[in-house]
Parts: structure tokens; C-alpha cells; sequence
């Protein structure tokens, strides 16, 4: 590999030029911006404890009314990334929200695309385009880029869940934002996963001859999600993963265009070695006592912790127990790395 010049190897005078034109070479920053072999990563391998996270968000209750607030989040930054640009991995933004019982969220939609997935609480909902999507704990509730939603809770108890959003990469390209509208009129009907797109591998009729709905399925409750993870694995051998990912019905793609959502099952005393990917990844434990080794840094992830995989990162993940099964939810930006013509794997972790 040849030494590349500096910056400081040219002349001052030179230099200034540069600048005053808005120019920039390249060969002083080209290793930094191509790096021979790997990827060149901040973020870090980072554990949030939900222990660590519950009593702040409670605090936050207390200490911030709603209306001060918008959205009562504590955002899971990565400091590899710095905190204060809320990115738990450089594409995926993490929250946990909480909504107070008869707590609302206006009607409104933005460019960025959300998804909710409920960490505990029951009586919360969110209405998307008119469509009432229960959420109870578990559940994952689409609410895509430019459709309009509003969430509310019903219940008497705190609900909180945890909001991925592909926010950095809007904010990124400078397209990130809102607008406030009239509430909704929400049907007063089951939701599409209890109505027109029941059960996997039956759709409704007329969707033959029409193109594909975009979103047609934007609530996945985790009561299916788990039956059907549990089913696969008595059907599958052991070592073999047993991982699903939320579709559109219509077409089998990803559920959403930029990031990915997947959900995944440990059996007893299971250690999952996945392919190094070029995907960066959030993993949460719904259930479950696990211990991931992400790039040599061990971290024990118990019910509702969340932790953060870096890009290219080799990774593997334990279920501790050997009686009980271990369910991760996953958020990964694979989707819009497929897009964009460079999703790779890579080899199999040692
Ligand atoms: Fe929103």
C-alpha cells in the first residue's frame, strides 16, 4: 500500500486556495474514506439495560408533562456515534417511549418511517390511515413514511414501547419532517392481521388484480410471531436458525423500505453463530436471559435490554438457560443496504 501524501505536505498558499474555492483534495482523506479490507466503524457494541432505562422514563413522567414534551422518549445513543446525534447504529435511531394512561399522541405524519414494538403495558393503541392497531406487549405496529397516525392508551397503567425509526438516514439527506393534521376517524374494526390478512399465505381476492398495497399489514402481533417461531423450531434441526422476518403479504419483501425487522428464537442452551453481514443491527430481548459476544465484547442481555451490533461486526449470541427458549427482536438496515446494491455476508463467526 503506497503512502498517500498529507495535507500538510502542501503548500500553505496552495491550501488557502483550495479553501477559498470550495475545493478539497482527496488522496489526504482517501484511506479514511476507503479503507482497504473493512469497514471502518464508531459505533460500539453497546448494552441498555432496561433497569437502567425504566425508572429515568418514569422520572420523566413526573418531571415533564406531556404537552412539554411531544413525545416523552429517552433516546438509546450509541457514544461511539456521539451522543447527541441519538443514533444507535448510523441508520437505526432507537427510543423508549412512555405514554401515560389517557395520554394522546395528535394526528400527524412525517418522511421519516416509524415502527413501535411494546416492551410492557396493555391498553395503548396506535391508528394509522384510520386502521385501530391494538398494541399489547410484543406487538410490532407499522407506521410507514406518510401515512397518517395517532396513538393514544386506553388502559390505567404505564405503557411504554420502543420506537425504531430510519431517521438518521432522512435527517442525513436533509428530507426529515412532520405535519400536524385533524384526528383521524378510526374504523371501529379489527385490525388487518385480524381481518384480511389473517394467516400467511392467504390474502384477500381482489388483491390479485390490483398492484401491491405498499403497507397492507402494519400490525404483527407478537402472540403469532412466537407461536410461529416455536412451530419452526420443532420443525428444524438444531443449529439451524430459526428467524423470521416481517414481510409485506402481498409481495414476501421487507415490511418497510429502509430498515429491516426480524424476530428470532434461541432453544435451550443455543448459541446462534450468524454470518458477519455489512448491516448494522439492534437486537432486543423480549424474553429470555441471553449472552452476545459482538466484536469480543461480552454482554449479557436479560428481558427488555437492548444492545447495538456494529457494521461488519462478528457476533455471537447464547441463550443461557438450558430449560427455556430465548426470543430476540432485531432491527437491522439490510433492506436499504440491499437497495443501494452492497448488502453482503460474509464469513461465519469462529
Ligand atoms: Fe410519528
Amino acid at each position: 500500500m503506497s503512502q498517500l501524501g498529507t495535507l500538510e505536505d502542501l503548500p500553505i498558499d496552495y491550501r488557502q486556495g483550495l479553501t477559498d474555492h470550495n475545493l478539497v483534495p482527496l488522496w489526504p482523506s482517501l484511506r479514511a474514506a476507503l479503507p482497504h479490507g473493512r469497514a471502518s466503524r464508531r459505533t460500539q457494541p453497546v448494552l441498555w439495560r432496561y433497569a437502567d432505562i425504566r425508572p429515568r422514563l418514569m422520572e420523566a413522567g413526573r418531571l415533564t408533562p406531556i404537552e412539554r414534551a411531544e413525545r416523552r422518549v429517552l433516546v438509546l445513543a450509541n457514544p461511539g456515534l456521539g451522543l447527541a446525534n441519538m443514533q444507535a447504529t448510523p441508520s437505526i435511531y432507537i427510543g423508549m417511549q412512555l405514554i401515560l394512561p389517557q395520554e394522546t399522541a395528535p394526528n400527524h405524519k412525517h418522511s421519516p418511517s416509524a415502527v413501535r414494538f411494546v416492551v410492557e403495558g396493555h391498553g395503548g393503541y396506535t391508528a394509522v390511515q384510520g386502521e385501530k392497531l391494538p398494541m399489547e406487549r410484543g406487538d410490532l405496529i407499522l407506521t410507514p413514511a406518510g401515512l397518517w397516525h395517532e396513538h393514544g392508551h386506553e388502559g390505567s397503567e404505564p405503557v411504554v414501547w420502543m420506537d425504531a425509526l430510519d431517521l438518521p438516514t432522512i435527517l442525513f439527506l436533509e428530507a426529515s419532517y412532520c405535519i400536524e393534521g385533524q384526528p383521524q376517524s378510526v374504523r371501529n374494526q379489527g385490525d388487518a392481521s385480524q381481518t384480511a390478512y389473517r394467516r400467511a399465505g392467504l390474502a384477500p381476492y381482489a388483491s390479485l388484480d390490483r398492484a401491491p398495497d405498499k403497507y397492507p399489514l402494519k400490525r404483527f402481533p407478537w402472540k403469532d410471531t412466537r407461536a410461529a417461531l416455536t412451530d419452526l423450531a420443532a420443525a428444524t434441526d438444531p443449529g439451524e436458525r430459526v428467524q423470521l422476518a416481517y414481510v409485506n403479504p402481498q409481495t414476501g419483501q421487507e415490511c418497510m423500505p429502509v430498515l429491516g425487522f426480524s424476530a428470532l428464537m434461541l432453544r435451550p442452551g443455543e448459541t446462534a453463530r450468524p454470518h458477519r453481514r455489512s448491516s448494522s443491527a439492534v437486537l432486543h430481548v423480549v424474553e429470555g436471559e441471553t449472552q452476545a459476544l459482538v466484536d469480543g465484547v461480552e454482554i449479557d442481555a436479560g428481558v427488555n435490554d437492548t444492545f447495538a451490533v456494529p457494521t461488519h461486526a462478528a457476533v455471537t449470541i447464547a441463550n443461557r438457560s438450558t430449560s427455556r427458549p430465548a426470543f430476540l427482536f432485531q432491527v437491522d438496515d439490510a433492506p436499504m443496504q440491499r437497495r443501494l446494491g452492497f448488502f453482503e455476508e460474509f464469513e461465519a463467526a469462529a
